[in-house]
């Protein structure tokens, strides 16, 4: 049988992936690339939504593709592109606009959140329409499956609503995409505030790994997360959320069990579990630190690898685009 289809996107929007989003996404992207049909952007077009510089997104969305590269996309296993690449998504996000109700698009919570941070006078339009743009991403390439998080859930049911609604109306066009729910997946948490998650929004810069940052800093925050008064080295994110984070970040990262590791620490400190962690992060990062600068070292064959990606996905997006275009009467 077919591999099930697979459609995932992520923003260009810093200067590195932090340890959430690759222990949250990325990482299930490189081993998707073997159970699935997958289809991953570099969301460019959403990365606008909310203001930007130009010289800096063109930096972030090469910066982002080379680090998707180093951490183990395989252009050759998966189709790795730029959204802005693939003029399909801003065409059929206007046709999918269309049919989607003005109450509806209001009913999003995450643009709630982030039109109520920004004032709700400043958030532009684009972010309003933002879920429709995501549907469109998602339908151009008749995905069978959208990894999401908790985050993503009422997004990914807009997209669902709104495929039936144009194949009921205009006839069977669109799979209807299912979410895909990653058993593997971690949820980092900040580590001096364990109780958030880890984000690039996070208002201490010692509370996030970056990927591509100076491994020495990255050792120390490690050393000077914060944790419990307690001294057991446990798994217990209720009582213990620091500890039960750098647990989570160790076995994930050495691919050992949580419970592997309890054993290991039974009877020593915290300041062993954090020095070993440490130095697994920082392992862990210099080679995919060497491997991003030598995809950005050479800008001309990046871009060649993202342009062929481009017309990987164009083959499928512009099928469904033109398809769709015929069922409305263009
Ligand atoms: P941020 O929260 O830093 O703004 P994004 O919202 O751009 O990150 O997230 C990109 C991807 O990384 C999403 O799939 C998201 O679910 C995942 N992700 C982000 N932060 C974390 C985290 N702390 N733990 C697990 N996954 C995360
Ligand atoms: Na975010």
């Amino acid at each position: 049988a077919a591999k099930p289809r697979v459609l995932s996107g992520i923003q260009p929007t810093a200067d590195s992936f932090h340890l959430g989003n690759y222990l949250g996404a990325v990482r299930n992207w490189v081993a998707m690339q073997e159970t699935h049909d997958a289809f991953y952007c570099v969301v460019d077009l959403h990365a606008i939504t909310a203001g930007h510089d130009p010289e800096t997104l063109r930096k972030r969305t090469r910066i982002s593709a080379a680090q998707l590269l180093a951490v183990g996309l395989d252009p050759d296993r998966c189709t790795l592109f730029v959204q802005s690449h693939v003029p399909e998504h801003a065409q059929l996000a206007w046709v999918m606009g269309c049919i989607t109700g003005f109450g509806e698009a209001s009913r999003m919570t995450q643009f709630k959140d982030k039109s109520s941070r920004q004032g709700a006078e400043r958030a532009s339009v684009g972010l309003f329409t933002y879920p429709v743009l995501q549907a469109a991403d998602i339908l151009l390439y008749q995905a069978d499956q959208v990894p999401v998080g908790e985050d993503q859930r009422q997004h990914l049911e807009l997209t669902r609503d709104l495929a039936q609604r144009f194949n009921g109306q205009f006839g069977a066009t669109f799979t209807v995409p299912a979410a895909y729910i990653v058993k593997e997946t971690a949820k980092i948490t900040d580590l001096q505030d364990p109780t958030a998650k880890m984000s690039k929004s996070s208002s201490s810069p010692a509370g996030i790994i970056d990927l591509l940052e100076d491994p020495a800093r990255s050792a120390k925050k490690i050393r000077s997360a914060v944790t419990d008064t307690g001294r057991e080295i446990r798994f217990d994110p209720e009582n213990k959320p620091g500890i039960s984070n750098l647990l989570g970040i160790y076995s994930a990262l050495a691919g050992r069990s949580v419970s592997d590791l309890e054993a290991e620490y039974e009877g020593r400190g915290y300041g062993d579990l954090k020095k070993d962690l440490a130095e697994v992060v920082v392992e862990f990062v210099r080679p995919i630190q060497e491997r991003t600068a030598t995809y950005l070292g050479d800008l001309a064959q990046l871009d060649k690898l993202l342009a062929v990606g481009a017309e990987k996905a164009r083959s499928i997006s512009a099928t469904t685009l033109r398809t769709v275009y015929q069922r409305i009467g263009f």
